[in-house]
């Protein structure tokens, strides 16, 4: 079955089998696998991509359900990796392996456009849905609490 949708700003069309996951579509349709399949169940969030804007964890989200939607992933988050979450991690060298980092800038990005200003217990509440195996919570705290300060983020 073929379900169209905006994918980054452009108009895409995936024909896929009627049970096919979002996640499935991006990473192994569309070749784009910045997004991260790890536990495949909805619990980790390095699946995290944006549905209208909207944090979403893509394993389990229906491919058929974006039809006519907006999807954006990491590699449309930003011209050149310059989202100021994306440079703030950089600059606090937070991510270790690096895995679950998609799942980290995406969920971060949707709460900034909804709260540039989020307290410290705001962040920790929001960026909670995403695990990190390698434990560089204390990094990305500090990164986020520094965008947090700087305001807008777009
Ligand atoms: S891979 Fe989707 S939440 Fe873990
Ligand atoms: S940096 Fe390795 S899982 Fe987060």
């Amino acid at each position: 079955m073929k379900t169209s949708f905006m994918l980054n700003g452009t108009q895409t069309t995936v024909d896929a089998p009627e049970d096919a996951t979002l996640l499935w579509a991006i990473r192994e349709r569309l070749k784009l696998t910045g997004t991260k399949y790890s536990c495949g169940i909805g619990v980790c969030g390095a699946c995290i991509v944006h549905i209208d804007g909207v944090s979403v964890m893509s394993c389990g989200f229906p491919l058929a359900a974006v039809e006519g939607r907006a999807v954006t992933t990491i590699e449309g988050l930003s011209q050149n990796n310059d989202h100021p979450i994306q440079k703030a991690f950089q600059e606090t060298q937070a991510p270790q392996c690096g895995y679950c980092f998609s799942g980290q800038v995406m969920h971060a990005a949707a709460l900034m456009n909804d709260n540039p200003r989020p307290s410290e217990a705001e962040i920790v509440e929001h960026m909670d849905a995403v695990l990190c195996r390698c434990g560089a919570y204390p990094d990305i705290l500090s990164a986020l609490k520094k965008v947090a300060k700087g305001g807008q983020v777009s």
